[in-house]
């Protein structure tokens, strides 16, 4: 399992422990763990960007984007000024997307533990921790917890980031002595830095390998996928993952054009689909076959559905659950379990009435989804496909 965390021992129960002697533990537990692991603490930057508006590819203004701390839950604006981690000349990473949604609807305050399995830039984490919450923090990618180690320096004694995929939360989790969360928020997708980073092979507008990995040490690079899978193979990627009309032609071409030689780079792979595809629309031939080849290579809709079946039951009960998602694929899986989790009842046609289900655990909250006002999505396009759906731990 690549996923494991970098923490090899148990830990004490400390998050649930906020006394004085306690947080001066937690303080020099996490000193002790960053110096064996190197980002066991996060810091970062802001980032921006959405996972899946691959469209989106234009260099975009490096604003930053921040919450104006301690104006209380639901209460936040995002700010045009810098705060003060921004003037330490700290890289632009990740601008965060419904930021006020989401402190408006988790609720972080002191005393709350919340989980961020989604880490990337820490705008998110940052803004739980502003408001007095612990944070516990994944990410999968070590770019992204190196960065948010420096930008969280600040939070050290409330706040801890751990390496792995958030399907493995649990195993990960456990290992920090930590049983439950009064908030859990998961920001699916890439962030604006693995997009804008023509070394990992995310952006087909910029040369660079054919990698499209989050986690770098997992073994399989979308290059490996591309010169290895067969043309059924490639075809149901490109049609179950980026719902591509082309999707056979595409595969077809590829299949023929690897004969020659090695699909080694974006380009070439982008030039290969925009040769199989007719032209129609504004939107780059590339677009969805490259989304359903990152969804393939990271393995990003099995990994949603294993969190999702965990995140429930660590919730404590009044804790709120959180999913932002960038496409119709990841909101469909997150609307079905969130409305399958919170239903008191299920009825099917063979059974002569409906039944009691076992699995209910939450309420919603959000009964629409939540998305970008037409400020946010001025500001950062990247947030106009984001899409919030929220529910709560019910209390027994
Ligand atoms: C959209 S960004 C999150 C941005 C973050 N909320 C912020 O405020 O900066 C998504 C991040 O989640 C990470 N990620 C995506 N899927 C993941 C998974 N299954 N497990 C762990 N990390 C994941 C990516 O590596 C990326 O850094």
């Amino acid at each position: 399992m690549n996923a494991l965390p970098a923490v090899g021992f148990s830990l004490p129960r400390l998050f649930n422990r906020p006394s004085r002697k306690g947080r001066l533990f937690v303080r020099s537990w996490l000193g002790e763990i960053s110096t064996l692991i190197g980002f066991s603490q996060v810091g970062g930057w802001p980032w921006f960007g959405t996972a899946d508006a691959m469209d989106d590819l234009m260099p975009w203004g490096r604003g930053t984007l921040v919450t104006r701390p301690g104006t209380g839950g639901g209460g936040d604006s995002l700010e045009p000024n810098p705060p003060e981690h921004f003037s330490r000349n700290m890289p632009f990473y990740h601008a965060p997307v419904l930021l006020a949604e989401v402190i408006e609807l988790l609720q972080p305050a002191p005393g709350k533990l919340m989980f961020d399995g989604t880490l990337g830039g820490g705008g998110h984490s940052e803004a739980l921790l502003q408001h007095g919450a612990r944070v516990v923090a994944m990410d999968q990618d070590v770019n992204a917890l190196r960065h948010a180690k420096e930008r969280l320096k600040p939070y050290a004694a409330q706040f801890c980031a751990l390496r792995g995929n958030f399907r493995h939360f649990p195993q990960i989790v456990e290992e920090t002595g930590v049983s439950g969360f009064d908030g859990m928020l998961v920001d699916i997708g890439v962030s604006s830095h693995q997009l804008d980073d023509a070394a990992r092979g995310f952006s087909f507008m910029r040369d660079g390998p054919l990698d499209l990995r989050m986690d770098t040490d997992s073994p399989r690079t979308a290059a490996d996928l591309v010169n290895t899978a067969d043309e059924a193979e490639l075809m149901r990627i490109f049609f179950d993952y980026g719902e591509e009309p082309n999707a056979r032609r595409i595969a077809r071409a590829i299949i023929k054009a690897r004969t020659a030689h090695r699909i080694q780079t974006t380009l070439q792979f982008a030039d290969i689909v925009v040769a199989a595809s007719p032209k129609r629309g504004k939107r780059h031939p590339a677009t969805l076959v490259f989304q359903a080849l990152r969804i393939a290579v990271n393995d990003e809709l099995a990994a949603l559905h294993d969190f999702l079946a965990a995140a429930p039951r660590w919730l404590k009960p009044g804790g709120r659950l959180a999913v932002i998602s960038f496409h119709s694929l990841e909101d469909r899986i997150v609307k079905q379990t969130l409305q399958h989790l919170s239903a008191p009842f299920i009825d099917r046609p063979e059974w002569p009435e409906a039944r009691k289900n076992p699995d209910c655990l939450l309420k919603l909250i959000t009964r629409k989804p939540v998305q970008a006002s037409a400020q946010e999505i001025e500001r950062n396009p990247r947030a106009r496909s984001a899409v919030l759906r929220v529910a709560e731990r019910l209390p027994t």
